[in-house]
């Protein structure tokens, strides 16, 4: 076959191609970049695949289109962010085309729990494939990385880490698996404390803290000793000192966002009082530690046997007008 037909034959017929993937939450937490116009993170993360929280995502290249039309959940939504990373893959695939993007989330997506991990990652499989591009899992995953940094780690189910590499064009920083869901079982709590939140998102809030916290070097410098603590953590399957870390990461984060001026506060009421939760049912036996991203929800983890306790004491906090389990999830995959 004629090289440019073996990689474009799939343009050729516009086939679509549909991913699914799972969101994923930080353990030890991202937040800056080296290279904003790459996408690059200043430091390495880790974090763990969700199963409860996927997105499916079809992508069809399509003639005649005079742009990308990017619909979520049925409704269409202004496709901007989703056209600068197709253009990523229509440069590496010569396609031209605009493409249908259909995606739908399983959770509700006003529930403050949307996540650009599991939209990106699923995009990036999707895309590629309608666009006749063969890229393996690592290839992947530095081009959700593109998307969405968290995106990159949700290539790959179970405990993932995302490198920060070193190489200036991004090539060394995609994820790796650390230990697949099977493998160390656990279990998150999301409290939801505030369905309808409306915060600074992730790319704005890191630019601000790199520019304006006093603390954004220290958190950069530190990085390194977190993600060994952590790498240590799961290959010994040490889960209080898996909680213990992540509690730390999360709470040297919100520190850096705190400090940022003005300051990044994603806290509210509940997020503080299902803080003091988790503590006060770790100070009475059951095992269990928080972590919060840039918004109000707490995630709280644990033992899957400790889940349903978890999960009871949670949804019983002044504040809280939610919970869901969640187990661990695989990575992405192609379902056409
Ligand atoms: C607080 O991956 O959303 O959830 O690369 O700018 O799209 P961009 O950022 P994003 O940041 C996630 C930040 C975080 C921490 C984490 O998931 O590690």
């Amino acid at each position: 076959m004629h090289d440019s037909n073996s990689v474009h034959d799939s343009n050729d017929a516009g086939a679509p191609a549909t991913a699914r993937a799972h969101s994923n939450i930080g353990l030890i937490k991202y937040w800056g970049k080296r290279d904003a116009g790459l996408n690059i993170p200043a430091a390495g993360s880790i974090s763990i695949t969700l199963d409860a929280l996927a997105t499916e995502t079809s992508v069809a290249f399509r003639d005649g289109l005079a742009e990308d039309e990017f619909r979520l959940n049925g409704v269409r939504f202004p496709a901007g962010r989703v056209t600068r990373f197709l253009d990523l893959v229509r440069t590496a695939a010569g396609q031209e085309r605009h493409a249908i993007v259909t995606s739908t989330n399983n959770f509700p997506t006003g529930a403050g729990l949307a996540s650009s991990a599991s939209g990106f990652a699923a995009l990036a499989v999707a895309a590629a494939s309608a666009a006749g591009l063969a890229l393996d899992e690592r290839e992947l995953s530095g081009l959700a990385r593109r998307g969405s940094g968290s995106a990159a780690r949700s290539i790959y189910g179970g405990y993932v880490e995302l490198h920060a590499g070193s190489a200036p064009d991004g090539s060394d920083s995609v994820a790796t698996q650390l230990l697949a869901p099977h493998e160390w079982p656990l279990s998150v709590v999301v409290a939801i404390t505030d369905p309808g939140t409306k915060a600074v998102d992730s790319t704005t809030g890191m630019r601000a803290s790199a520019a304006a916290s006093v603390f954004y070097d220290t958190w950069v410098d530190t990085a390194e000793a977190d993600l060994a603590g952590m790498r240590a953590a799961i290959g010994a399957r040490d889960f209080s000192a898996l909680g213990e870390l992540s509690e730390y990461s999360c709470l040297k984060l919100h520190a850096v966002m705190l400090s940022t001026r003005p300051a990044l506060a994603y806290w509210n009421a509940g997020t503080v009082a299902a803080m003091h939760a988790v503590r006060e049912l770790r100070a009475s036996g059951v095992e269990v530690y928080f972590t919060i991203d840039a918004g109000p929800q707490l995630k709280a983890l644990c033992a899957p046997d400790a889940a349903g306790a978890v999960a009871a004491a949670l949804a019983s906090v002044a504040g809280v007008v939610d919970v869901r389990v969640s187990g661990l999830g695989g990575g992405t995959v192609r379902l056409d």
